[in-house]
């Protein structure tokens, strides 16, 4: 109990809880509505297991409530402040988010986007990528984003799968100072597809780029557009968006969710996590095309009419003191970030963020991974001051907001590093063993959510089925995220990492499935095993086992490239194996399970005493002789 914070804001809310804890559906409905309606629902949840639908018959605009609702009192307030990587940057009121939205949601339906209608947006970070997501949600189109550092092929299977009738990129984005050239993997992403009617280009680099006849320069579309465009009453339940994540299974799922829900879990979350004030200047250093910006970068904080930061770039470029210099330059009050961003902060010593002025920040969050305590407390000290409550926040693309946090705004309890905390209201979390019943306090064991919440992912696009073996199949009417937690005995949850095939590289989400069905489609192949080693910084990285068919001659070293190449051009190049080893065969158990844990240890040099549990159905000889005959096939193919 030593290493506890007793810090908080000062805030008290201890009805709120009660409230929660008697009847969560009521407490959704209140929550819900600090919204603007345009009509009142009928039925708070309706819950047909595994579907929640949130206030059914109501209808609500995401784009009307994150702008419209604040033309009155905040038109003249910058919602966006804007830096490009290479030290541009741009202010846009909420009176300029709601022209340019409007006029942009114009261009939409001119180019004939349809409420309904899906378009895919793949941009770097600026200002475009908000304003485009919030015309579509004004028009009832469903906005999906790529992160603009997937390849053509990933653009491609999605754009396929979401039938996108609109791509809108840029001509390229800057990574690093280099230019991205994003409008020519677009084109390689969406040859042959009738089905995409126009592709629209933001010119953020003005490289040179082919324009086809599809093709419109956002700009030109702009200037003819009117900048009246009301927003659709749409029902609570109509799609937001889709977001592709990865799972276990070779291709990446479409998360949908809804719009009602979603938002008024949003709103709850980001006041009670962050103490939302009018005064505050909020920074969250995720990138839009994952889903902590979409709900913390675009929604949630222009919900609430908050002034927000928004930079293009890498955050070490052109070197390690860019976050500082941007939190003194924008004064920022709160950073919201990832702990594989602050390991490398952290390595880069104390006396780059020592000299820079942090005295306006009052809270720190983090989210994606677990965070190590020792990260914690630097965080706490260094950034903080001694002075930040810190927030680790747990949730998933899925979830769609917040589950687990502390939540400085609505209460102060002692924070522990490395802790998320406690469940926020209205959730009812636990950890159970493998048959479902709660383990014992300091126990290891699974995650699972008891009820419905309102940011809960309508469903995989497309596919009810694969929603419910995924997500709905393990415990019965148990949501299973695949997270590996415990709960300690003030009923604080340690979130301890995925129990499934997912990795978490850099925090981003990476299917081993996905990845070994790439590095199985070169011709060389036959069979590929990959899993992720402990990492400083990354928090984890990548090893590939690869066995080649058989006959091959191709040497290794030229083998190992073109699998890379192929990796970053089917993926992309957050995929990419820090290392591969060429083997004979790989280690599986009777039942044909790869045995992973083996293969970690081979990835950290250990010795195969140190893989403690088995994989199910080995027996330890067995283990222990595929373990060198693994070994032995690497040094062979040195
Ligand atoms: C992991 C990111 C520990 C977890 C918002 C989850 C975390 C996955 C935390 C979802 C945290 C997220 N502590 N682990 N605070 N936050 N995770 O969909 O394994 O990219 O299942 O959403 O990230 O990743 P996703």
């Amino acid at each position: 109990m030593s290493d506890t914070y007793n810090i908080g804001l000062g805030n008290n809310e201890p009805d709120t809880r009660i409230k929660a804890d008697s009847d969560f559906v009521s407490f959704w409905d209140d929550q819900a509505k600090n919204l603007f309606w345009f009509s009142p629902w009928e039925k708070t949840l309706d819950w047909q297991p595994p579907f929640a639908r949130w206030f059914v018959g109501g209808t609500i605009n995401a784009s009307y409530n994150a702008l419209d609702v604040h033309q009155d009192s905040k038109s003249q307030k910058p919602a966006i402040l804007w830096e490009g990587e290479n030290g541009d940057s741009r202010i846009l009121t909420y009176e300029q988010m709601l022209t340019e939205v409007q006029k942009f949601s114009n261009v939409l339906k001119s180019l004939g986007v349809e409420k309904g209608d899906r378009v895919t947006l793949y941009l770097p970070m600026i200002p475009e990528l908000p304003i485009a997501m919030l015309a579509c949600a004004r028009i009832g189109a469903t906005h999906t984003v790529i992160f603009s550092g997937f390849s053509a092929t990933s653009i491609r299977d999605r754009v396929y799968d979401s039938k996108s009738k609109v791509v809108v990129t840029a001509d390229g984005g800057y990574r690093r100072g280099k230019i991205v050239k994003l409008k020519e993997v677009v084109d390689e992403a969406i040859e042959g597809f009738d089905f995409v009617k126009n592709v629209v280009v933001v010119e953020r680099t003005k490289n040179e780029i082919q324009m086809s006849s599809k093709d419109k320069l956002w700009i030109d579309l702009m200037n003819n557009a009117s900048d009246n465009c009301p927003a659709e009453k749409l029902d609570s339940t109509h799609p937001l968006y889709i977001l592709y994540t990865s799972g276990t299974t070779g291709k990446p799922k479409g998360v949908l969710h809804g719009t009602g829900g979603y938002l008024t879990h949003l709103n709850s979350t980001f006041k009670w996590a962050f103490d939302i004030k009018d005064s505050d200047v909020f920074f969250c250093t995720a990138d839009i095309g994952w889903v902590t910006g979409h709900s913390y970068v675009v929604y949630a904080p222009l919900l609430h009419g908050a002034t927000e930061i928004m930079y293009e770039g890498a955050p070490d470029f052109p070197d390690a003191s860019r976050m500082w210099d941007i939190l003194q330059k924008y004064k920022a009050t709160i950073f919201y970030t990832t702990p594989t961003a602050l390991r490398m902060f952290m390595k880069f010593g104390d006396e780059i963020p020592n000299s820079f002025d942090l005295s306006k920040l009052r809270l720190l969050g983090t989210v994606g991974e677990p965070i190590n305590p020792e990260v914690w407390r630097w965080y706490y000290k260094t950034i903080g001051k001694e002075k930040c409550p810190i927030i680790d926040t747990w949730w998933q693309t899925e979830t769609g907001g917040m589950l687990i946090s502390p939540l400085p705004g609505l209460e102060t309890i002692p924070l522990k590093p490395g802790s998320g905390t406690l469940p926020i209201p209205g959730v009812n979390i636990t950890v159970v063993d493998e048959n479902g019943k709660d383990v014992e306090p300091n126990t290891k064991g699974y995650l699972v959510v008891k009820n419905p919440w309102p940011g809960m992912l309508l469903t995989l696009w497309g596919d009810d089925e694969k929603y419910k073996t995924v997500y709905w199949s393990k415990y019965e009417n148990c949501y299973y995220p695949g997270d590996y937690a415990l709960k300690d005995s003030d009923g604080y949850l340690w979130l301890l990492g995925r129990a499934d095939d997912v990795l978490k590289v850099a925090g981003h989400r990476i299917g081993t499935a996905e990845l070994e069905s790439c590095i199985v489609s070169h011709d060389d192949v036959a069979e590929s095993a990959v899993c992720g080693i402990p990492d400083e910084v990354k928090g984890e990285v990548i090893i590939a086992f690869v066995v080649l068919k058989e006959g091959v001659i191709t040497s290794t070293n030229v083998l190992e490239k073109e699998i890379v190449e192929k990796i970053r051009t089917d993926i992309g190049a957050i995929a990419t194996p820090k290392q591969i080893y060429f083997v004979s065969k790989l280690p599986k158990t009777r039942s044909g399970k790869i045995m992973r844990r083996l293969l970690k240890a081979i990835g950290n040099n250990e010795k195969i005493g140190d893989v403690s549990t088995l994989e199910d159905g080995a027996a330890v000889t067995e283990v222990q002789t595929a373990f060198d005959e693994i070994q032995k096939s690497i040094k062979d193919s040195n």
